[in-house]
């Protein structure tokens, strides 16, 4: 179950240790990918500052589709390649974007983002979709947020 009597930290390494044991003891008694999927972006959304977005998007066939998340509603639909989600999972690769209006084909789902971070979801060598997390701060994240997030994502995967 979740942690409910400790609330999160203020600085920035001690918010992603913070946000990890509360994702492990959020994930231990569940293996359902939604309901997963579902918490673990409520938890993000509602612990990070200065977020306006937090979800997922599965690779279905060749594109991906909207998953759960928290934040506005979103485009469903977003082809491989295509915006920072598309890109960074037909790279497989985590991009860090400071500012989404300098980023070819990003895709505004809510005008208020300006920065992002998508994180692949890598299991065996097989794409399964992206963390997505938007900002209406630029440059909102950096290595920090990408290891922190990373090991998010790897939390969620197992
Ligand atoms: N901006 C993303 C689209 C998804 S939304 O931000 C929720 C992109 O360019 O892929």
């Amino acid at each position: 179950m979740l942690k409910t009597d400790n609330s999160p930290p203020a600085d920035k390494p001690e918010i992603y240790q913070w946000l990890i044991d509360q994702l492990r003891a959020l994930l231990a008694d569940e293996t359902d990918l939604v309901a997963n999927a579902a918490n673990t972006a409520a938890l993000i959304y509602h612990t990070l500052p200065d977020i306006n977005w937090a979800g997922f998007y599965f690779l279905k066939g060749d594109e991906l589709l909207l998953g759960p998340f928290q934040g506005k509603p979103a485009c469903v639909r977003i082809q491989l390649g295509k915006g920072v989600c598309g890109t960074a999972a037909a790279e497989r690769k985590t991009l860090v974007v400071p500012d989404v209006q300098k980023f070819p084909g990003h895709i505004a789902c809510d005008t208020a983002s300006n920065s992002e971070i998508v994180v692949p979801l890598i299991k065996d060598n097989k794409l399964l979709g992206v963390l997505d997390v938007d900002s209406p701060a630029l440059g909102r994240f950096d290595e920090e947020d990408q290891k922190g997030m990373e090991r998010l994502v790897k939390i969620f995967m197992r």
